[in-house]
């Protein structure tokens, strides 16, 4: 629990037990597929169990979440989802500090990830910069972007 930000509510930390899993994609179903439109298997792309989930706590629930993959010494980060009403809060960027903080605890250099074009400047002020063109991606435009730790 390196980020236990009581100033403003919230405490961003690794999932413990297949309940907070449950909630976590719960929550993902929410954001990605009611309220986006992504078809529920790429949303679920079975690479689940593989990966490291953080989530964010309000209050007992979970209110954000977001998926790590380990490939060598790159982090693919992914699923980054905060729950609607508790959006605004700076939630989604201290999810991305505890990124960085357990991306070089595993050794990692580099995080990738696809960013929503509309949200890219959560991903600007955390560090991140564009390798590429944007694209589309389940109907969602989206950049790719890196982060060199
Ligand atoms: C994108 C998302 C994760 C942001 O979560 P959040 O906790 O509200 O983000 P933060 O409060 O940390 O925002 C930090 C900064 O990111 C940018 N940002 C966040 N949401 C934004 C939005 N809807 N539009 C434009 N910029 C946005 C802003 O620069 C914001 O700073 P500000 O609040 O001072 O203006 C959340 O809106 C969400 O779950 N959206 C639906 C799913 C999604 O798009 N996931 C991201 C895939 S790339």
């Amino acid at each position: 629990m390196r980020h236990a930000d009581t100033t403003l509510g919230f405490e961003i930390r690794r999932l413990r037990t297949e309940d907070e899993f449950d909630a976590a994609l719960a929550l993902r179903h929410e954001v990605f597929c009611v309220e986006q439109g992504v078809p529920p298997n790429e949303e679920r792309d079975g690479r689940d169990r593989g990966g490291l989930h953080l989530i964010a706590l309000q209050d007992g629930d979970v209110v954000g979440t977001c998926r790590l993959v380990f490939v060598g010494s790159t982090v693919q980060f992914s699923r980054l989802a905060v729950k609607r009403d508790a959006r605004r809060q700076g939630i989604a960027s201290a999810m991305l500090r505890e990124t960085d903080a357990e991306s070089r605890a595993h050794g990692a250099n580099r995080i990738v990830l696809h960013a929503q074009t509309y949200a890219r400047s959560l991903y600007d002020r955390a560090g991140y910069v564009p390798r590429g063109r944007e694209f589309v991606e389940a109907d969602i435009e989206h950049i790719a972007m890196e982060k060199l730790l």
